[in-house]
């Protein structure tokens, strides 16, 4: 039995149907504290939409969850990103036209409170601007994209813009980070390096929720693992217990998504038109859907040539 103070997310009967699809249909949900949680499911089953729903890109028809003691239903993207409920996107979404360390100095403008300028290696002399630089390199060194900081994001392959996106939504200082298919597209060089990095988000306070479907990145990071299907979480439990689960097995081979193990193993993220806009405005930020913002203090300059390949190429 778990306590309140050990439950980061409680969610209530969240339900939400398209055109009569029961897209997302869950009674009961939570994730304790410190814990890595993989949601499984095959394609459709209804996870991006349950992202969507959560972190308020998406709204609910119904239902209602709880986030740090915090009633979030109806509430939207930006004010659930300030609470500290951060997500990223099935197909890495970055700002091209800005540099690498640029791209990450602006997950700060999103962090609650000043918690920042409070932490640790903030000496009292610097100013705010010197220690978002500070913390933005670090980040940017600490996901291994330190030879590319200066460089455009347009320039990224697609396994580097997840890079990018996991250091400039750490940047945010989340305590909840939901991630939607970290790995898809992502090659198996940079794989390893993105399971480490994720595995080490705990340690640094970060509550951790990722989508994925390859059974052994699941087996190696996460604590607990829930499927869903056609909207409904159908089992939970550890990767072991999943694994075995009748009903699971029976949803990934009753759909087209075939075999679960190997299920999109290096696949380019589902290229499906509703997966990742929100609904909100298609410049949005990435993090929070608020409008694009301009390039203020930050040194933009010209995008280089051939900017922006297609997102998700592997790497
Ligand atoms: N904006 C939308 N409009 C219509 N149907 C949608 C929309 N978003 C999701 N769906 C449908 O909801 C179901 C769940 O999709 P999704 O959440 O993307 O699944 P998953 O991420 O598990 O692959 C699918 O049947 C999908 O086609
Ligand atoms: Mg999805």
């Amino acid at each position: 039995m778990t306590t309140e103070a050990e439950v980061i997310l409680t969610a209530r009967d969240v339900h939400r149907t398209f055109g009569g699809v029961r897209a997302v249909d869950v009674d009961h949900f939570e994730i304790r504290r410190g814990s890595i949680v993989a949601l499984i499911g095959p394609n459709g089953a209804g996870k991006t939409t349950f992202f969507n729903l959560l972190t308020g890109f998406e709204k609910a028809d119904g239902g209602s969850w709880t986030f740090e003691g915090q009633e979030l239903a109806g509430k939207h993207a930006y004010a659930i990103a300030q609470a500290g409920m951060v997500r990223t996107f099935q197909s890495a979404r970055v700002f091209p036209r800005l540099t690498v360390t640029d791209n990450v100095r602006l997950g700060a403008q999103h962090q609650k409170g000043e918690q920042l300028w409070r932490a640790p290696f903030a000496g009292a002399w610097r100013s705010q601007d010197q220690q978002l630089a500070v913390r933005a390199a670090e980040l940017v060194d600490w996901v291994g994209l330190g030879a590319k900081a200066g460089d455009f994001a347009g320039t990224l392959s697609g396994g580097q813009r997840k890079l990018l996106e996991l250091a400039r939504s750490v940047m945010s200082s989340p305590s909840l980070l939901m991630l939607d298919e970290p790995m898809a597209g992502v090659n198996p060089a940079l794989r390893q390096a993105l399971l480490d990095k994720i595995s080490e988000l705990p340690g640094e306070g970060i509550t951790v929720l990722f989508v994925e479907h390859d059974m052994d990145v699941v087996s190696a990071v996460s604590d607990r693992v829930v499927c869903m299907a056609e909207g409904t979480i159908i089992a939970s439990g550890t990767a072991g217990e999943v694994a075995a689960d009748e009903r699971v097995i029976e949803a990934y081979l009753g759909g087209s998504s075939g075999d679960l193990r190997d299920h999109d193993r290096n696949a380019a993220p589902d290229a499906a038109p509703h997966e990742d806009v929100p609904v909100h405005d298609e410049t949005a930020d990435p993090v929070t859907g608020r409008p694009e913002p301009g390039p203020r203090d930050l040194h933009a300059g010209d995008p280089p040539a051939g900017d922006e390949p297609a997102g998700g190429a592997t790497t």
